[in-house]
């Protein structure tokens, strides 16, 4: 599928450590404006492809091209620039624990000298879009997993990036919170129309409800990608790869309890 809009171009990119492979000659673009899940049970090389879109990491060959220029060949400095285009919500949510809610939200926008008044606007209007106004004073602790995931979320959000990747924002979570994350995220989405989101995922279901486009990464390999339709069709049809998926979040649900 050739994206329309695209933002971020995915070229050739393999990257190996030693002898695994953990990502072989991935192609695919990310459409500006859409949310695009990568999906894939654990160990496919989802965490990998999120570090070299972050120029954390080098790959062993091939390129990823953002606003005309690769990632790769950037300095630091000028990598440093870009990483502002982005905001990242870690898979636990990552608070500091020894933080309010509210000091976990003013954290990155003091990293950005933020002007006082603009840091007290932006606070109570995050906070209110996660629906946890009043919730300010309340340490990590004092919240429940939901919650925290809110706050994750209205902190990845503060700094306004153009690009949002949210690291396996539901696991853990049981059937009710994960939905009620699930229509937070559909409906910030929707309020944010020229945001483009990187939604990581091992989950199918997740991938199905939230993303437009599917980048299916199975062991190191694209093995699908397309509109949502386009990969529910052809995940339907391919029961075994659907099977391994069902099994993978089995495993996962699991353990994470
Ligand atoms: N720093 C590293 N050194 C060696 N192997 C790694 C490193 N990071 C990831 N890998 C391997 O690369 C593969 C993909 O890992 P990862 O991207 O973390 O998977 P996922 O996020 O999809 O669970 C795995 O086999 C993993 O063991
Ligand atoms: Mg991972």
């Amino acid at each position: 599928m050739d994206s329309k809009n695209p933002i971020i171009k995915i070229v050739n990119l393999t990257k190996r450590f030693g002898t695994v492979v953990a990502l072989e000659d991935i192609n695919f673009e990310i459409e500006e404006g859409k949310i695009t899940a990568i999906l894939g049970p654990s160990g496919s090389g989802k965490s990998v492809l999120v570090k070299l879109i972050l120029g954390l990491m080098r790959p062993t060959k091939g390129e990823i091209i953002y606003k005309g220029k690769n990632i790769f060949s950037l300095s630091e400095e000028e990598l440093y620039e870009v990483r502002k285009d982005f905001s990242m919500l870690l898979q636990d949510g990552a608070l500091f624990d020894s933080m309010t809610v509210e000091e976990n939200l003013v954290f990155p926008l003091k990293i950005r000298k933020a002007k006082k008044e603009e840091i007290k606007d932006k606070v109570d209007f995050y906070l209110r879009s996660v629906g946890l106004e009043g919730f300010e004073r309340r340490y990590p602790s004092q919240l429940s997993g939901g919650q925290r995931r809110r706050v994750a979320l209205a902190r990845a959000l503060i700094t306004e990036p153009q690009i949002i990747i949210l690291d396996e924002p539901t696991t853990g979570l049981d059937p009710i919170t994960t939905e009620s994350i699930e229509n937070l995220i559909l409906s910030i989405k929707e309020k944010n129309k020229e945001k483009t989101f990187i939604l990581i995922t091992h989950d199918p279901f997740s991938a199905f409800k939230l993303a437009d486009n599917i980048a299916v990464l199975f062991f190191g390999k694209l093995i699908y990608y397309g509109s949502k339709d386009e990969v529910v069709e052809r995940m339907n049809s391919d029961k075994t790869i659907f099977h391994i998926f069902k099994r993978a979040n089995l495993k996962i649900a699991q353990t994470s309890t």
